[in-house]
């Protein structure tokens, strides 16, 4: 993520150990979550981070945060909630400075898609965990 990033959200933040990580790091983070189970988990671990249940980014503003994460989810997921806020949020998507996406799997069909939406690839890396190799991208939305 851009070292100057200031407000961010985790959509889909489960647990919410990556969000609470990026406010540890001095990051005003807004964490949302569609399920149930884990988004109450979420309120009663961190009662004071802004939390807020719903479908991808369906339940953020427009000037709420200048970049979000999408981590943990499929490829096919993270390109539906992008193609959704296209549709349906337009200033939201386009305003974003940046978007980092960590696919669990799927993340050559993810690059296709983007670069078929003009989103701008600005930066990929692959991390490893638990003996698994994952793809980081970094990308600007289309203007
Ligand atoms: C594996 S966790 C990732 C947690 C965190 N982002 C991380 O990387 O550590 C994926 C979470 O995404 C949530 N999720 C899946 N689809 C979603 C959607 N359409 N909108 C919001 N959250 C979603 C799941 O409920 C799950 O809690």
């Amino acid at each position: 993520m851009p070292e100057d990033a200031v407000a961010l959200a985790d959509v889909g933040a489960g647990d919410g150990q990556l969000a609470l990580h990026l406010r540890a790091r001095g990051h005003r983070v807004v964490a949302t979550e569609r399920t149930h189970g884990p988004f109450e988990r979420l309120r009663e671990r961190s009662p004071d981070l802004d939390c807020r249940r719903g479908d991808g980014l369906s339940v953020l503003g427009p000037a709420d945060v200048e970049g979000v994460v999408l981590a943990g989810m499929g490829g096919g997921t993270i390109a539906r909630l992008l193609a959704d806020a296209l549709t349906n949020a337009p200033p939201l998507i386009r305003g974003l400075r940046w978007l980092v996406l960590q696919p669990q799997q799927g993340a050559g069909e993810l690059v296709g898609w983007l670069s078929s939406q003009d989103f701008r690839l600005l930066g990929r890396a692959e991390a490893v965990q638990g003996g698994r190799s994952y793809s980081v991208l970094l990308v600007a939305p289309p203007r």
